[in-house]
């Protein structure tokens, strides 16, 4: 809990929409001041005027996860408002169709500098205030993309995305004996911007066929990724450390 508000805190990087805007409305009904933080200034002030017309508590910070010195700053500033974070929620995210033949060293950069670099950017300098409190709950996003599938054109995405696994699993080892627990989701298909994506991903048309393939008719909704987030931020996750959660409407072991 934080010094200043009887309410836990959340940092969701990349709030503004998709899975990270129903994160921070789950968070929020669940009792927690939520900071929206992300790119995208005029998504993120409505996921704050939605959260709070609805009764909640929130803030928005902007953030670009590629920046160290931005992520400290933000940190820094809701670790001395608030004493330390709760809970962060790496959820920043880009997932561009690049096939090899056209990939550059820029375009792989910047991939990994969103999609993993950036969640260390966030965690590393809250972690000495969750240490000294003895408690915290860090969750990373990874993607079915990383942790069984490769995903064609999309290297670079599948690559970083396994090295999120990676990075939950060793810093969970790591943190354990602190009393801060970290572990990740590895969604399916999700209704966001990102899958909806003609240029990167399935598309709307490509999206409603994927249901044909997942043993449960149909792609998951955001909120059905949040909902997981937020039972793996809470005391009946207390014993689960180092582990990435599939949700992903049964594909992964329904394909066959
Ligand atoms: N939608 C899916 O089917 C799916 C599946 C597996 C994993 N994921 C992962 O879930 C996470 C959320 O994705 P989504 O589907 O909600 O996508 P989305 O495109 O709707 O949202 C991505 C969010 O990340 C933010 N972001 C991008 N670059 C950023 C940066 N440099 N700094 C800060 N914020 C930045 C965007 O502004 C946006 O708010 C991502 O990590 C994504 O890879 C999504």
């Amino acid at each position: 809990m934080s010094a200043s508000t009887s309410k836990p805190i959340v940092l969701i990087t990349g709030g503004g929409i998709g899975i990270g805007r129903s994160t921070g409305h789950a968070f929020a009904k669940a009792g927690y001041h939520v900071v929206v933080s992300d790119v995208l200034e005029h998504e993120g002030k409505a996921v704050v005027v939605e959260i709070e017309k609805a009764g909640g508590s929130a803030e928005f910070q902007p953030l670009n996860v590629r920046s160290t010195a931005d992520a400290d700053r933000l940190v820094a500033d809701l670790t001395t408002r608030f004493g330390a974070i709760d809970c962060i929620v790496a959820n920043a995210g880009i997932a561009h169709k690049v096939p090899m033949s056209d990939m550059t060293d820029e375009k792989w950069d910047e991939t990994f500098d969103i999609d993993l670099k950036g969640m260390m950017r966030v965690i590393r300098p809250a972690l000495p205030s969750m240490k000294a409190r003895g408690a915290g709950a860090i969750i990373c996003i990874s993607s079915i993309m990383g942790i069984a599938y490769g995903w064609d054109e999309h290297v670079h995405y599948s690559s970083a995305k396994a090295g999120v696994i990676g990075f939950i699993r060793g810093l969970a080892v790591e943190l354990a004996k602190s009393g801060i627990r970290v572990n990740g989701i590895a969604p399916g298909y999700i209704r966001t911007a990102q899958l909806l994506s003609e240029k990167h991903s399935l598309g709307p048309a490509g999206a409603e066929k994927a249901g044909e393939f997942i043993p449960m008719g149909r792609i998951g909704e955001p909120e059905e990724i949040a909902d997981v987030v937020l039972f793996l931020a809470s005391s009946a996750a207390r014993y689960m450390t180092g582990q990435t959660v599939v949700v992903d409407g049964g594909l992964l072991v329904g394909r066959y």
